[in-house]
């Protein structure tokens, strides 16, 4: 069994990293007062008390709101550099983050902020300690498609320092097929593509993503579980998941995490990888996530070593940086 030690020294990259789900409570709290935000908690303990989720949306809400608490180009710097300070100390050499423009610019606050906020913690980290990213644009799935091309449109002047688009929150209700058009000029632009897809939704939302936007990844996916014909697809075309299984237990996708089914996966020849998601929400970052599955389902150091060549594999490196991995 892949033990703590053996999975720390696993140079490891992230995939699906929300970049507002990585604001622990005790950042949260200094910059409520620090920029005079009121939250509805009085303490870092209450904060956490309040992140007890029973599925997707009861978890949306409070991230929503915590992200309230981010105004100035510092802000941003701060939860980008506090991340990265994690990616270290978990041998995370690798990281592709995501950003919701729509949670700060509905608030006001300038999509250049935000972007140049979080861009200069990247260069940082990548000339101090040699990590290396890249940034993903996601669009809210629960605002409409005009807003989400809106939303490309004032990033145009920063799309030198954006690898690709992605499609996050609400996901039932809310289908692939909807933001078509958008995924279609983000295509244009040459921009990559993932969505969120067979998290809470179903199989079919995996296949809207493929054949609608166009995807190269998965978000979640697990729910391909339910079509066998999906996973061949998934598996003849060499679309990789970005598994986060801490989230799925967090937002009860799975009772527990012996039911989780990344390991049958990967047994059966998918691309799945292991990533947090929300780790300051969900209770871990990367090596937390893969500790779990040692724990919970007997993940073997060949699995282990596995699923970090997945995640280069998988990943939006170029190709002789992915024989730097192999
Ligand atoms: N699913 C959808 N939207 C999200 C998530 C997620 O797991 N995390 C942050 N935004
Ligand atoms: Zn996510």
């Amino acid at each position: 069994i892949a033990d703590l030690n053996f999975l720390k020294a696993l140079p490891k990259a992230e995939l699906h990293l929300h970049i507002e789900g990585s604001l622990e409570p005790e950042l949260m709290f200094e910059l409520s007062k620090r920029n005079n935000i009121e939250i509805p908690f009085s303490s870092v303990d209450e904060i956490q008390a309040a992140y007890k989720f029973h599925n997707l949306q009861s978890f949306l809400d409070i991230y929503y709101q915590g992200a309230s608490v981010l105004i100035h180009e510092q802000d941003f710097y701060d939860l980008t550099m506090a991340y990265l300070k994690r990616c270290r100390e978990d041998n995370v050499v690798h990281t592709e983050i995501f950003f919701d423009p729509q949670t700060h610019t509905e608030r006001g606050i300038d999509i250049g902020v935000v972007i140049g906020g979080i861009n200069k913690a990247l260069c940082d980290a990548n000339n101090d300690w040699g990590i290396s990213s890249h940034l993903i644009l996601c669009f809210l799935r629960h605002l409409s498609e005009d807003e989400a091309i809106d939303t490309l449109e004032i990033a145009k002047p920063y799309l030198g320092l954006i690898k690709g688009v992605g499609l996050d929150s609400s996901e039932l209700g809310h289908p692939p097929s909807k933001f078509q058009k958008v995924f279609a000029m983000a295509k244009e632009l040459g921009l990559e593509r993932v969505a969120h897809a067979g998290e809470e939704g179903p199989t079919e939302y995996i296949v809207e993503a493929l054949d609608l936007l166009d995807v190269s990844r998965i978000d979640h996916g697990v729910r391909c579980v339910e079509d066998e014909a999906l996973i061949e697809r998934l598996k003849q075309d060499n679309i990789p998941l970005t598994v986060c299984p801490l989230s799925n237990t967090a937002l009860c996708v799975y009772d527990d995490m012996s039911q989780h089914p990344i390991l049958s996966l990967l047994d059966r020849g998918l691309c799945v990888t292991v990533n947090t998601d929300d780790p300051a929400y969900f209770g871990g970052y990367v090596n937390k996530n893969y500790l779990a599955l040692s724990e919970s389902l007997n993940m073997s150091k060949e699995q282990a070593k596995k699923l970090a060549l997945n995640s280069f594999k998988a990943s939006y490196i170029s190709e002789t940086e992915k024989q730097k991995w192999a």
